[in-house]
């Protein structure tokens, strides 16, 4: 996919090139989560949605309205450095961007940057954003795993900001909803509900032509900010700073068909035979030669009405496209890979883990890995969907699961391919 004029593009959810105005805009006001009544401790998960459940975050906020959280993350100072970032940034298997704002006017650069290709920190008004750090940084990985209370099919990736003091990607708005967590420094976030989301033009990035905020914080390390799709806003860095940001997949309908109609074309352009190519033996010479013959249309028309889909062919698409690993991932076989033996004696002593950069899931028929799909036997069923629920297997896992036999040539396949890490 081309990249796109975006401030903050998610790889799988593009924001539409020219805005549309929202029909309502959900709730003005961020509410404060220690302004709500006391979350029933039991579903509470942690400090993470400042103390509401999951459920309760779901019902009140997802989708609805902006909710702030004072110290969701604990220890955000062992999450990525800056200098682990600026590695990240400079590896063309990493999309990064640099944006910068000279004297009011703002500048877009594409990555890999190497470290002598970025301005100094101690320059002001520039940001890095290094988006898919959950697929290259295990500590990054773990915490987009706490936000697994939706589904990885929601989820998408963990962007990274760097900024020098005044930096920020300018006041914009997003098509999808996000968590934006303080790990390093301060940023003032302002935000507002506003229906205009008209765009200024000739920009190289999404800027809002007005912006009106309508409620301002500055958020500091563990501070996590969650905004719906739509809502305007702005983040600037109180000297230098670093933010992360969770966020999530929304696809468009367009998208979706077209790629689902793109995968039935392929198929049907397998098929063999004659009439999957127009003929015309005994045509008439024509005196209107510009003419679209009837018959041209008629075959066209037969072939798109013969084209034909079923639930079971909409789920494959679906798992499959879903479970699609970004453009940029390229995995990592291992070197001398064990053989099934010492594979499954390793894996019972250890066990095993997902690869970050592994997409697994499944639904009731099949389970779709990376692209992939086969169907969920009987033999595997359970093995498969706690490896995929869990993106780990422990030991004890590969003595009871019933059938280890197929789930291991399976795991150990996966292992091969570098999908699967031997623990
Ligand atoms: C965002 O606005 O979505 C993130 C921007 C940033 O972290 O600077
Ligand atoms: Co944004």
């Amino acid at each position: 996919m081309p990249p796109r004029p975006s401030n903050t593009p998610r790889s799988s959810s593009p924001t539409p090139a020219r805005p549309r105005a929202r029909a309502h805009a959900n709730g003005t006001r961020a509410t404060r989560a220690d302004d709500d009544a006391p979350a029933a401790a039991d579903a509470s998960i942690d400090t993470l949605l400042g103390g509401l459940s999951a459920a309760q975050f779901m019902r009140r906020y997802w989708q609805r309205k902006p909710l702030l959280i004072r110290g969701a993350v604990r220890d955000t100072a062992s999450l990525i450095d800056r200098a682990t970032l600026f590695d990240l940034a400079d590896r063309d298997d990493v999309e990064s961007r640099l944006i910068a704002q000279r004297r009011g006017k703002w500048s877009l650069d594409h990555g890999p940057f190497a470290p002598d290709e970025l301005p100094s920190s101690r320059s002001k008004q520039w940001t890095l954003l290094v988006q898919g750090v959950n697929l290259h940084h295990d500590a990054t990985h773990a915490l987009m795993n706490r936000f697994r209370f939706l589904p990885d099919a929601r989820l998408d990736d963990v962007m990274y900001s760097y900024a020098t003091d005044g930096g920020g990607v300018g006041p914009h708005f997003d098509s999808y909803d996000v968590f934006l967590l303080q790990t390093h420094g301060k940023r003032r976030w302002r935000i507002g509900a506003q229906r205009d989301l008209s765009l200024r033009e000739g920009m190289p990035l999404k800027i809002l032509d007005r912006f009106e905020p309508t409620e301002e914080w500055v958020l500091e390390p563990g501070d996590m900010l969650y905004l719906p799709p739509h809502i305007a806003h702005d983040g600037v860095a109180i000297g230098e700073c670093m933010t992360c940001s969770i966020g999530f997949r929304a696809p468009l309908a367009g998208e979706v068909i077209g790629q689902f109609l793109f995968d039935l074309a392929e198929r049907a352009g397998e098929m063999k035979g004659a009439a999957r190519r127009l003929r015309d033996p005994g045509r008439e010479p024509t005196l209107t030669p510009a003419r679209i013959p009837q018959d041209v249309t008629d075959t066209a028309e037969a072939w798109i009405r013969n084209v034909q889909w079923n639930r079971a062919d909409i789920e494959r698409f679906v798992g499959r496209y879903l479970s699609e690993p970004k453009p940029t991932v390229v995995f990592d076989a291992p070197e001398d890979p064990m053989d099934i033996e010492a594979f499954l004696a390793h894996a019972r002593a250890h066990g095993v883990r997902v690869d970050p950069r592994t997409v697994l899931l499944y639904d009731d028929r099949a389970f779709y890995i990376n692209g992939e799909t086969d169907r969920l036997e009987r033999s595997i069923r359970d093995g498969v969907q706690r490896l995929a629920d869990r993106k780990a297997l422990e030991g004890k896992d590969f003595v009871t699961l019933s059938e280890t036999a197929a789930m291991t040539v399976l795991v150990h396949e996966w292992y091969c391919a570098g999908w699967v890490r031997a623990a």
